[in-house]
């Protein structure tokens, strides 16, 4: 066992980590087929990459953020501390908060070793998050398990489609990240089911909904994206955005339905169909 794996056993309570039940009853996320033939397109790191290749690949891994050299992820995650210092009612929500953040450290070294193994100046590139998700304001604890139920999710559902990747090294990291991505999103449904218990938390969240759905589909990009064709093509991804955002959409919902929580419509608020 590695110290990291040592850690990471010592570092179990009940509670934590939060993926274990989801896994318990098989793979909780859709495996996603591609319907286009193409090249069976395999790299490894010491391998050439053509140059459109490497372009997607780092365009891609550009929008996954958690990498050591990437100065804006580390800001994000002080931010994390502020907000639970800020908004969390209570120690032991506080402590589930700092497991997830060193788990978003694991993730940083594993991303990190990747970038570097892709292109030593892409490992030091700060990439300031874009994406209106990461900048819309949390002023409460619901804004914050909403935050990770969602956002955390996105990233699980893109390290699911990693699994059949065409770059040998995201695969061996896929299943990881996925568990791990997965586990910070039902972290944010955990802290949502306490919100709701109470008449009024649960107001809250169904009122900021109506902010968070829509950015969380959003993330998915447009669904006539220029790059899917290419994307697909070289086997960096199976499926264009549409349809990772339906698949997306089918599980999210069921869960908030699950917590009596009213679906928003998916085309309110919207920025990016
Ligand atoms: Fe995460």
């Amino acid at each position: 066992m590695t110290a990291i794996e040592d850690a990471e056993q010592r570092g179990r309570t009940d509670l934590w980590p939060f993926w274990r039940k989801a896994y318990a009853q098989g793979d909780p996320l859709p495996k996603f087929t591609c319907h286009v033939s193409r090249p069976a397109y395999r790299f490894d790191e010491d391998e050439p990459l053509p140059e459109e290749y490497k372009g997607l690949l780092i365009k891609m891994l550009k929008a996954e953020g958690e990498r050591a050299g990437n100065k804006s992820f580390l800001g994000l995650m002080g931010t994390c501390l502020e907000v639970a210092e800020a908004f969390y009612p209570n120690q032991e929500t506080k402590l589930i908060k700092s497991e997830y953040l060193a788990e978003e450290l694991k993730h940083a070294i594993m991303f990190h070793r990747l970038a570097v193994g892709l292109e030593n100046s892409f490992a030091l590139r700060d990439v300031p998050y874009v994406h209106y998700s990461f900048h819309l304001p949390k002023e409460t604890w619901a804004d914050d398990a909403l935050f990770h139920f969602f956002v955390d999710l996105n990233g699980a559902f893109h390290a699911r489609d990693w699994r059949e990747s065409s770059y040998v090294p995201l695969t061996k990291m896929a299943a990881t990240v996925e568990r791990d991505e997965l586990g910070h999103s039902e972290m944010g449904y955990y802290f949502l089911t306490l919100i709701c218990e109470e008449k009024r938390g649960k107001a809250l969240a169904q009122k900021l909904l109506e902010k968070w759905y829509p950015a969380a589909l959003d993330m998915f990009g447009r669904s006539d994206s220029p790059n899917t064709a290419r994307f697909i093509h070289w086997g960096l991804k199976s499926v264009g955005n549409a349809e990772i955002r339906q698949a997306f959409k089918q599980y999210v919902d069921r869960k908030l339905e699950a917590l009596g929580l009213d679906v928003p419509d998916e085309q309110k608020n919207r920025h990016f169909l």
